[in-house]
């Protein structure tokens, strides 16, 4: 499984082979599936239509690996302009971003000033527009967290941003062996953190890499993301997974330690189990999507093929047309 997530995050970090892609057919179907709009305007409609059915949604620019100062800045564009446009839509304000879509393959100070300048635009729009952060957890810039190289500097430019009293939050990836001492000091400040089981090929001495001690390891983090004192500490719990075992036993920590269904949320990607999303929202769960837009699909789609090989046969049939 390491060796296949290790050969599509190369796929996915060729520019060669991105620059193929787009040109092709043949993931475009797969690739449409997952994404919400080819612009912020139509990714827009896309939420707003989810909102009507009480799902939130969280916008991410799709352009990342990006190497070169131009593609930067027409991402940072990007989102500044998705940005205002959002509050004004009357949708809670939610943006992810990964830090080597902001710059962090140039420069980690060109990153970190882009970061500043996206949460500073979240924080205005938030201010002009009540209604984007009606919703509690209020307003958020994300951080996506990538691999374990960018880790420390990641959570040090969340750290950063919280203390400018900006609205940002941060993924941890349970896998890390680290990850555990993280949350406890994330804990402890009541972080809006998204619990993620992480998505790259680490090597075994800073990962759990087997499935079973993974799935513990996230387990051991919704123990401590959900307990009592989390709460008391004004946490805000964000599932980021599709697992329905990690959920259902989510779901019954938070229970026992008192936590309202509206104190946490569950995320999902835009497209992955649809009809166990819907069953969700029947049953009373806070939902929020992760809602790619944009031309530059082909990262993002082989991202996912990386997370669940059964992804590839839904391209292989949309490619035969099947
Ligand atoms: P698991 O892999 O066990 O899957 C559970 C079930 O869901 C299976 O039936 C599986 O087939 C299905 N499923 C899962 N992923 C699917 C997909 N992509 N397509 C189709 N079916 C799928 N990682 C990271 O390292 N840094 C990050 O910042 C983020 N951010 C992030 C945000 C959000 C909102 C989500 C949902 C996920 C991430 N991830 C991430 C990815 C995460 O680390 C993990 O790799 C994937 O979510 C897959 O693991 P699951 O927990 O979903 O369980």
């Amino acid at each position: 499984m390491r060796l296949w997530q290790r050969s599509m995050i190369a796929l996915a970090r060729s520019r060669a082979v991105t620059e193929f892609m787009h040109g092709s057919r043949v993931v475009r179907p797969f690739s449409r599936r997952l994404v919400g709009g080819g612009n912020a305007a139509e990714a827009i409609e896309t939420a707003q239509e989810l909102a009507q059915r009480s799902i939130a949604t969280s916008l991410f620019f799709l352009g990342e690996y990006v190497d070169s100062e131009e593609l930067v800045r027409e991402n940072v564009e990007a989102l500044l302009q998705a940005v205002p446009a959002m509050a004004k839509a009357g949708l809670p304000l939610h943006v992810s971003v990964d830090p080597t879509q902001i710059g962090s393959m140039l420069s980690w100070s060109l990153c970190r000033e882009n970061a500043f300048c996206i949460a500073r635009a979240v924080a205005d729009a938030a201010a002009a527009h009540p209604l984007a952060q009606a919703r509690t957890p209020g307003p958020a810039l994300m951080l996506d967290m990538e691999d374990a190289s960018v880790n420390r500097e990641t959570l040090a430019l969340y750290h950063d941003l919280r203390q400018e009293g900006l609205p940002a939050a941060v993924t941890i990836q349970s896998y890390l062996h680290r990850s555990m001492d993280d949350l406890k000091e994330l804990a402890a400040g009541g972080a809006f953190v998204r619990l993620v089981k992480g998505a790259f090929a680490e090597s075994p001495a800073i990962a759990h890499t087997v499935r079973s001690a993974r799935d513990a390891s996230y387990k051991t983090a919704v123990n401590l993301l959900f307990a009592p004192e989390s709460r008391e500490n004004g946490v805000y719990p964000a599932l980021g997974t599709h697992d329905h075992a990690m959920i259902a036993y989510a779901a019954e920590v938070a229970a026992k330690n008192g936590w309202r269904r509206d104190q946490w949320e569950i995320e999902m990607l835009y497209g992955v189990r649809p009809a166990y999303q819907r069953r969700l929202v029947d049953e009373g769960f806070c939902l929020r999507l992760y809602l790619p837009f944009g031309r530059s699909w082909w990262p993002y789609s082989i991202r996912r093929i990386g997370e669940t090989p059964r992804n590839l046969a839904f391209v292989l049939r949309a490619a035969v047309g099947a």
